[in-house]
C-alpha cells in the first residue's frame, strides 16, 4: 500500500534553498510508490510547485486564512494557494497553535476555506507533554478532533488527512514509540471516521527520520509520515521516503 511522506520545511529555507532542495528530492523520488507532498513556504511555492510541473511529486502550503477573500492584511487565501499550484495545506501545526494563538474554531474556519477552495488538507493533532504526564492525551485529542471537524463539508475521504504529531516529539530527537503511536492513530482514525462518516487515515510526525521511519510505516493504522527536520536534506529525506 502506498505511504504519504509530507516534507514541512517551516521556515527554515530561503527561496534558492528551497528550489534546490525540490530539485534534488525530485530526481532522488520521482518513482516513488509513495505519494511525496513538499510544503515550502508561501513565497517559494509557487516556484517550487512550476519546478514540480511534470513530476508526480506535489506541494502544499504550511498554513492559509480562515477565509476566501476578506479584508485581512497579510493573510493567504486557500484560493491562491490552490491558483499557485498547491493540492494540500497544512492547518493546526502545534507551533501556529503556540505561537499564532490558534484554537480548534480557527482551525475548524481555515479546514473549511481550504476544502471549498478545493486543497486537501492535512490537519495536525497532538498532546503536549504535561497533558501526557497527566494521563490526558486521549481526552485532549479527541477534544482537538471534534471541534477542528464540527460541520466540514467534506466530499470525499482522501480530502483530509490527520497528522498525529505529539508535541514533545517535535524537534526533539524524542520520537514516540511506533507501537503507541499507532494504537492512537487507530483511535483517531476511528473517532473521526465515525464524525464524518468516512474513512480517514492517520499520519505520524514527530523526530522522524531514516533510522525509524520503517517502524512506522509498517503498522496497520499510520498511513504516512509528516517530517520536519529530515526532511531538510534530500539523501535523508529520500531514504525515510523512498
Ligand atoms: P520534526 O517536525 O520531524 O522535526 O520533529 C515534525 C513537524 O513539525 O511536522
Amino acid at each position: 500500500m502506498p505511504k504519504t511522506i509530507i516534507a514541512n520545511w517551516k521556515m527554515r529555507l530561503s527561496v534558492s534553498e528551497s528550489l534546490a532542495l525540490a530539485k534534488k528530492i525530485d530526481s532522488k523520488l520521482r518513482n516513488s510508490k509513495n505519494e511525496i507532498i513538499l510544503c515550502p513556504d508561501f513565497l517559494s511555492l509557487p516556484l517550487v510547485s512550476a519546478l514540480l510541473k511534470n513530476s508526480q511529486i506535489t506541494v502544499g502550503g504550511q498554513d492559509c486564512a480562515l477565509n476566501l477573500n476578506s479584508s485581512s492584511t497579510g493573510e493567504i487565501s486557500a484560493l491562491n494557494l490552490k491558483e499557485v499550484g498547491a493540492s494540500y495545506v497544512i492547518i493546526g501545526h502545534s507551533e501556529r497553535r503556540e505561537n499564532q494563538k490558534e484554537n480548534s474554531k480557527t482551525i475548524n474556519l481555515k479546514t473549511k476555506a481550504a476544502l471549498l477552495a478545493g486543497l486537501k488538507v492535512i490537519l495536525c493533532v497532538g498532546e503536549s507533554a504535561s497533558c501526557r504526564k497527566k494521563g490526558d492525551t486521549w481526552n485532549f485529542i479527541s477534544t482537538q478532533l471534534k471541534e477542528s471537524l464540527l460541520d466540514l463539508p467534506l466530499k470525499k475521504k482522501d480530502d483530509l488527512l490527520i497528522a498525529y504529531e505529539p508535541i514533545w516529539a517535535i524537534g526533539a530527537d524524542r520520537p514516540m514509540d511506533a507501537d503507541e503511536a499507532d494504537k492512537i492513530a487507530e483511535k483517531i482514525s476511528r473517532f473521526a471516521s465515525d464524525l464524518l462518516g468516512k474513512k480517514i487515515a492517520v499520519l505520524y510526525g514527530g523526530s522522524v527520520n531514516s533510522q525509524n521511519a520503517k517502524s512506522y510505516l509498517k503498522k496497520k493504522n499510520i498511513s504516512g509520515l509528516l517530517v520536519g527536520g529530515a526532511s531538510l536534506e534530500a539523501d535523508e529525506f529520500s531514504s525515510l521516503a523512498l
